[in-house]
C-alpha cells in the first residue's frame, strides 16, 4: 500500500492504472476508520482494479469549532486497517494541499430540496462542504467509482445529485449499513460514547425496527410522532424522525404513491450527535 500526501505524486501512481484502462475505486473517509469504512473498501477492491482511500477531516463541512476539534482522529490504526483491508493507496493530504491559497474549491450548485431538510436544517452549510470537498477530491482520483455509506443517506444523494449534474464520469455508488452487535450505525463517533451511552444508542436501531412495524398501520406523521416519543429515553436527544421520499427527501403523506421511503433520523446521546436511516420500501 502506498501513503501519499501530495497530490502530484497520487496522480502519478494513477497514471499506471489508468494509461492500462483498469477501474480505480475511492472511498473518501475522514479517518477513526471502523468496519463500515471497510465495507466499502472491500467493495471496491470486489470492482475495481485499484483502491484509493482518503483520510482528510475536512473542515468544510463543520458548522460547529467544537465538532470539528473533537472528531475523532486515529491515523496510525487507520493506516494499519488500510493496509490489513488490501487498500492500494491512502491519500493523506493536509487542509493545503485540498485548499490551496487562490483555488476557488466551492461547488456552484443548488442542491434544492435535497439539502434543506433534516441534516441541512440542523447543521446549515454542512453540505455545501461535503460538496466542496468531495468534488475536489474527485478532481484529484477522477475514480471510476466511488463509494459511499448508506448511514449518511442524505449525504448519497447530495453527491450523486453533484455527480448527476456535473456530468462528473464517476459512478457513485452506495453500500449497506454496518450495524454493532446490538444494532448501533457503525459511526467514527461512536468512539465517543461509553459502553453505557453505546448500549442507550441502540434504542434508534430498535425504534427504526419498530417503525417498520407501524407502517401502513398508522399515518406517516403519527409514525413520526410514536418514534420521537419511542426515542424519549434518559441519556437520550432526539433531535428529528422524519418519512421522506428516498430520491426528493420530501415528507411522504402516503405510503403507496413514493416509490421508495427511508426513515431518517438524528439523536444526541450525551454530547455526541447521531444519525441511522431504514429503507423502508
Ligand atoms: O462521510 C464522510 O466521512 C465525509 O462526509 C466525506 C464523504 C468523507 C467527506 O468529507
Amino acid at each position: 500500500m502506498y501513503l501519499f500526501k501530495k497530490i502530484s505524486g497520487l496522480r502519478q501512481f494513477l497514471e499506471s492504472y489508468r494509461s492500462k484502462n483498469r477501474a480505480i475505486g475511492f472511498v473518501p473517509t475522514m479517518g477513526a476508520l471502523h468496519k463500515g469504512h471497510l465495507s466499502l473498501i472491500e467493495q471496491s477492491l470486489a470492482s475495481t482494479q485499484c483502491t484509493v482511500g482518503s483520510i482528510f477531516v475536512n473542515p468544510t463541512q463543520f458548522n460547529e469549532a467544537a465538532d470539528l476539534e473533537k472528531y475523532p482522529r486515529a491515523p496510525a490504526q487507520d493506516l494499519a486497517m488500510l493496509y490489513k483491508a488490501g487498500c492500494h493507496a491512502v491519500f493523506m493530504p493536509s487542509p493545503e494541499e485540498v485548499y490551496p491559497q487562490g483555488l476557488d474549491t466551492s461547488v456552484a450548485l443548488d442542491f434544492g430540496a435535497l439539502s434543506k431538510p433534516m441534516e441541512g436544517k440542523f447543521r446549515p452549510g454542512h453540505f455545501d462542504g461535503v460538496a466542496q470537498v468531495v468534488k475536489r477530491l474527485l478532481d484529484i482520483v477522477e475514480p471510476d467509482k466511488l463509494f459511499m455509506g448508506q448511514k449518511d443517506y442524505q449525504q448519497y444523494l447530495i453527491v450523486r445529485h453533484m455527480a448527476q449534474a456535473l456530468s462528473l464520469p464517476t459512478e457513485v455508488v452506495v453500500c449497506p449499513i454496518v450495524r454493532e452487535k446490538n444494532g448501533l450505525a457503525m459511526s467514527s463517533r461512536n468512539e465517543r460514547l461509553s459502553p453505557e451511552q453505546r448500549e442507550q444508542a441502540a434504542a434508534l436501531y430498535q425504534t427504526l425496527q419498530q417503525v417498520e412495524k407501524w407502517m401502513g398501520k398508522h399515518p406517516p406523521r403519527e409514525v413520526e410522532q410514536k418514534a420521537l416519543q419511542a426515542l424519549q429515553q434518559p441519556g437520550l436527544e432526539p433531535e428529528y424522525f422524519q418519512l421522506v421520499d428516498g430520491q426528493a427527501l420530501q415528507p411522504v403523506s402516503d405510503y403507496e404513491s413514493p416509490t421508495s421511503i427511508v426513515a431518517c433520523a438524528a439523536i444526541w446521546v450525551g454530547g455526541v450527535r447521531l444519525i441511522d436511516n431504514m429503507i423502508l420500501k
